[in-house]
């Protein structure tokens, strides 16, 4: 994995050995962003069976499911994490009758399949979307949704290089995304690597570049979005959702359907990750307020459909009624 802790100023990958090291990753946020965490979680499961090879028959089943568990509790927000734990144990119980070595080649063979499946919905999300986009847009994004947050070429990002890709100007204004900094580390650097023209801004900056007329449309990621279209995302993307309504700009959201969770009708549903508190007192470990500074940290926060003018997936583009509109995206989906 590459370390995304770390970027932009040192490329280092990480290489994992055993399912503790890969859950301790994505909870440590080596690797982030829904699709990746599910991907990501789906080869940790993979390793996890294969290193138990030499467990008795009884064993093995006992194992694998503290693996599953240890896996679950990385984090909680993205739903691709689940979602990839039910596809992995859905593929554990049908190859468990061909015994151990059976399951773990069906494992493997699964984890790698979802890596290839992600990329090949990301594609498709950018070929739908980008006819969103109009040539010379300017682009609010927030947190990154690119290469780095999936298995490759992104979603938000992904719509983005694929309007490039049709020949059109875009350029992207890329909110920094405090505590983390995905925004300004991340995206910024996935953006200049691809020469896409990008312009890094501090999170408090977006209202005031809308009022200005300065963007033409907002694309983001998601991290788990319920039936009736609420969708969680980064902290800080429901205050882009609100100004983007104020000043007239479409807000569109790029996910694939492993980030829809049906089962939850609206976002009050949603679990939001409280992270640690020196996330916020610190940046890359310089301190900003004294130690004992009481703050909060919510990872997430939950746009309220009315805000989201289009949901692109890998099968099209969703408008309201959400409620409905993506159930019949998500069993077309699995035809
Ligand atoms: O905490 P993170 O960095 O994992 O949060 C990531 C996001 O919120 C992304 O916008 C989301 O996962 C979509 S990534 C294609």
């Amino acid at each position: 994995m590459l370390d995304q802790r770390l970027l932009p100023r040192q490329e280092i990958y990480r290489r994992y050995r055993d399912h503790h090291e890969v859950a301790e990753a994505i909870r440590a946020m080596v690797i982030r962003g829904a699709p990746a965490i599910g991907v990501a979680a789906a080869m940790g499961i993979a390793l996890g069976a294969l290193n138990a090879t030499a467990a008795a028959d009884e064993e093995f089943d006992a194992h694998f499911e503290r693996v599953c568990n240890e896996m679950a509790a990385a984090r909680p927000t993205a739903v691709n994490l689940f979602w990839a734990i039910d596809r992995m144990q859905g593929v554990y119980r049908n190859a468990r009758p061909g015994g151990i070595g059976a399951v773990c080649a069906a494992l493997i063979q699964e984890a790698v399949r979802m890596h290839a499946e992600d990329i090949e919905a990301n594609r498709a999300m950018g070929r739908h979307g980008q006819v969103l986009i109009p040539d010379g847009a300017r682009v609010l994004t927030h947190c990154n949704a690119g290469a780095l947050a999936t298995a490759g070429y992104g979603t938000a990002l992904g719509v983005i290089r694929a309007a490039v890709e049709a020949g059109k100007r875009v350029e992207v204004y890329a909110d920094e995304t405090r505590p983390f900094l995905q925004g300004a580390r991340l995206t910024a650097w996935e953006l200049q690597k691809d020469g896409i023209p990008v312009t890094v801004i501090t999170d408090g900056m977006a209202g005031h570049f809308m009022q200005a007329g300065r963007i033409d449309c907002v694309i983001v990621g998601a991290d788990r979005i319920a039936a009736n279209g609420d969708v969680a995302n980064k902290i800080g993307t429901y205050s882009v959702a609100v100004l983007a309504k104020e000043n007239r700009i479409p807000f569109y959201v790029a996910a694939p359907t492993s980030t829809f969770d049906l089962s939850m009708p609206d976002g009050s549903h949603i679990p939001i990750e409280e992270r640690g508190a020196e996330e916020v007192r610190r940046i890359q470990g310089i301190p900003i307020t004294s130690d004992d500074t009481q703050v909060a940290n919510p990872a997430f926060d939950v746009t309220p459909n009315r805000y989201v003018s289009a949901i692109i997936a890998e099968r099209g583009i969703a408008r309201q009624p959400y409620l409905g509109n993506l159930r019949a995206m998500r069993s077309a989906n699995s035809e």
